[in-house]
């Protein structure tokens, strides 16, 4: 019987991953559902579980929605065990946001010195995760969508026997950008990625068994590729296309720096971070929630920085489950496939997905210097930043901060993890 456990399932996000188990359903039979919280969430697991219900109630599927705070009862036996957590919630993500900016580095939920903050805060509850899951359903894959996806699924990869694979919506986002541009179906677009999570670029593009990537680069369509929660500032016309791939939209951050910081600084001070944008999208989404009569998914969730992860998510748990053998574009230990990158590494590229999991594929173009030199030193970054989360290490730490591209000063590097240290105080148990 298929059991699928969603931790963290009070998370707005939830309602997407319950239409896409309807969708799925003749795929995919789920007989029950358990939807794990804290008690700290509040009355969000109960909102979103009654509409679960109601959802699954309309299209009439014999799936058995459980709330529960206790995750080992929910974890028992489970076949997939989904994490969407954010410890210390956005209060905590309004922090990651802020402390960088003090210092004159872009304060950012997952990249730079505030994605550092959120790793350290993370890891610990996740590798706690992985013990119950290596005691109670050692068979179970993990798909993790918690950010830093990639540091997360590396730590997981590095100090567990957890079967894992990491989830963004970056590439299946990509995918439909493509599809709509020329107007085809998403099963006639294939994509090539190479790199690591939020950092990866997209160095072939097929259509219809065209490859499409100059003229996408030509015709400055990948400034339409936007994702809700980064300014979608122009590129640089003939960088981009000196670049020979489409970059994903994190990359800005790198690539326009000071622009970047600019126009941050304009917009927190008059709309407030994007942690105080997402807590009023939030609190309107769950008012709609609670609605009695509402029984779909509602269009506001587009809103959010992370739609369609649940498409990805489905697709991706289909394929494993039916031994399917497609592609799909995750976080996976590198085995080599990226050769200049270590091994034990996590990487975001294309992977064959069978009942055994996903199988990088090797990467057919060559990948070019400006692609490496960036990947390594973040990559760099990720490795001591999950040993400095995983371990309590402090040097560590100051080492990943420090060689960052958007600190890239100790002084600047100390002062920041100083205040990351005192903020963060009640989440950072391994300090
Ligand atoms: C992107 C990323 C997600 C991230 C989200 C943030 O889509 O791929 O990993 O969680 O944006 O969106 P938010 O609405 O929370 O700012
Ligand atoms: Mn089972
Ligand atoms: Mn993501």
């Amino acid at each position: 019987d298929l059991k699928i456990v969603v931790i963290g399932g009070g998370s707005s996000y939830t309602p997407e991953l319950i239409e896409g188990l309807i969708q799925a359903y003749p795929m995919l039979p789920v007989k029950d559902l358990y939807l794990v919280d804290i008690e700290e969430g509040g009355e969000k697991l109960e909102i979103i579980g009654n509409l679960a219900k109601r959802m699954i109630k309309k299209y009439d599927i014999p799936i058995n929605v459980h709330l529960t705070y206790d995750r080992r009862i929910a974890i028992k036996d489970a076949d997939f065990i989904t994490t969407q957590i954010r410890v210390g919630m956005l209060e905590a993500r309004s922090k990651d946001e802020m402390i960088p900016l003090r210092y004159n580095c872009i304060g950012q939920e997952t990249t730079g010195a505030g994605g550092f903050a959120k790793a350290l805060r993370t890891v610990p509850v996740i590798l706690d995760i992985c013990k119950d899951i290596e005691e109670l359903a050692p068979e179970a894959f993990l798909l993790n969508f918690t950010n830093p996806a990639g540091i997360v699924t590396e730590a997981v990869i590095k100090y567990t026997n957890v079967k894992t694979i990491g989830l963004c919506n970056l590439p299946i986002g990509t995918k439909m950008q493509v599809a709509d541009w020329y107007d085809v179906e998403l099963k006639d677009v294939q994509l090539e990625m190479v790199g690591i999570n939020h950092l990866n670029w997209t160095t072939k593009i097929m259509v219809k068994k065209t490859n499409v990537t100059t003229d996408i680069l030509n015709n400055s369509r990948e400034s339409e590729l936007q994702v809700r929660n980064i300014p979608n500032l122009e590129w640089d016309r003939a960088f981009l296309k000196s670049l020979k791939a489409l970059p994903c939209a994190y990359h800005r951050y790198y690539y326009m720096k000071d622009k970047m910081l600019e126009d941050q600084k304009k917009k927190v001070a008059i709309d407030g971070n994007r942690a105080k944008v997402v807590m009023e999208v939030e609190k309107s989404l769950f008012e709609k929630y609670k609605d009695p009569e509402l029984q779909d998914k509602p269009k506001e969730l587009e809103n959010r920085g992370g739609a369609y992860y649940s498409e990805a998510a489905i697709q991706l748990i289909t394929s494993i489950y039916c031994n399917k053998g497609d592609t799909h574009i995750v976080n996976v230990k590198n085995n080599g496939i990226i050769p200049f990158l270590p091994s034990d590494v996590s990487v975001e590229v294309n992977c064959m997905i069978d009942s055994n999991g996903a199988h990088p594929i090797q990467i057919s173009t060559p990948i070019e210097p400006h692609i490496k030199g960036l990947m390594q030193v973040v990559k760099a970054y990720e490795e001591l930043t999950v040993k400095s989360a995983a371990e309590g290490n402090y040097e560590a730490g100051l080492q990943a901060l420090t060689i960052h591209p958007l600190v890239g000063d100790v002084t600047k590097a100390k002062q920041i993890f100083k205040d990351i240290l005192y903020e963060n105080a009640n989440f950072l148990p391994q300090f």
